[in-house]
């Protein structure tokens, strides 16, 4: 069992649809959508103003809101997938895809909304004796929740799309080339201890793009970090079809990326500094 499994006093999820695409809710709406909105919120409107306003670099105008996830009666939602389940067969099996989307996922769902519920009864009861155990509840879920929301919607059938001149000119100034981001990003994926990810991210502070390793979710990032393009490479991501061959999902896991959704967090990611 991986370390996520782990995880005790989790609340209950939803099972599983049991189907081959993603569960469809029409009736939720838009969450957090407004780029700008949610910028502002995470306090980087502070670095020149609302993204919108910044539109120099073309994607906060774009329409693309990475931010936008369903909402249900004030809590988060479970984002849809653009894709069915078997639609990235090139490098995830379908049950993976299912079991990792509808379960894993949605008990980062179900506990993040727990966590915030329980830290608004301790304000509103002024009662805050399990505040340590609910502040780490809500960086556990909220960050495998979010980082959940960025690798999904960072894939695509393969040879559906290819990385843009933005993309690959952005990658040549902090990386040399978009070919050694990817050797550097594919290092870190094989090489986290334990359960964890690599990340592409995007530091306002110096207009820097890194790459990170973040153990579990929360662990060794950096604040302020937009990410760009996330792996999962807990066991849970590869292990029906890959056990112990990490490397081997890694390198398959290029053949899936949606470039199209990695060059358009990339421009938005940057639209939130001043020309
Ligand atoms: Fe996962």
């Amino acid at each position: 069992m991986n370390e996520e499994n782990r995880t005790t006093q989790r609340p209950a999820h939803t099972p599983s649809s049991g189907g081959t695409t993603p569960p469809a809710d029409p009736a939720r709406r838009a969450f957090l959508g407004g780029g700008a909105a949610a910028l502002a919120a995470w306090g980087l409107g502070a670095f020149g103003g609302p993204a919108a306003s910044a539109g120099a670099h073309g994607a906060a105008d774009s329409g693309f809101d990475p931010f936008a996830v369903p909402e249900a009666d004030g809590e988060y939602g479970l984002f849809e997938l653009d894709y069915p389940y078997d639609a990235l067969e090139d490098a995830i099996d379908a049950k993976t895809m299912e079991l990792h989307h509808s379960i894993h996922t949605e008990g980062y769902r179900v506990g993040l909304n727990n966590a915030l519920k329980e830290l608004e009864a301790a304000r509103s009861g002024d009662d805050f004796g399990k505040i340590q155990y609910w502040q780490n509840q809500l960086a556990f879920h909220g960050a495998g929740f979010m980082l959940h929301l960025v690798f999904f919607k960072n894939m695509a059938p393969a040879g559906t799309t290819r990385p843009g001149s933005s993309l690959r000119s952005l990658m040549r100034r902090h990386f040399g080339g978009l070919e050694e981001m990817k050797r550097h990003f594919s290092a870190a994926a094989r090489t986290v201890e334990g359960s964890g990810w690599a990340i592409l991210g995007y530091q306002p502070v110096g207009d820097r793009f890194i790459i990170m390793q973040a153990e579990k979710h929360q662990n060794h990032t950096q604040w302020g970090v937009f990410p760009v393009l996330a792996i999962d490479v807990w066991e849970h991501a590869y292990y029906l079809r890959y056990q112990n061959r990490r490397a081997d999902y890694v390198d398959n896991f290029w053949k899936v990326v949606n470039w199209d959704n990695v060059e358009a967090r990339a421009l938005f990611a940057r639209g939130t500094r001043p020309s």
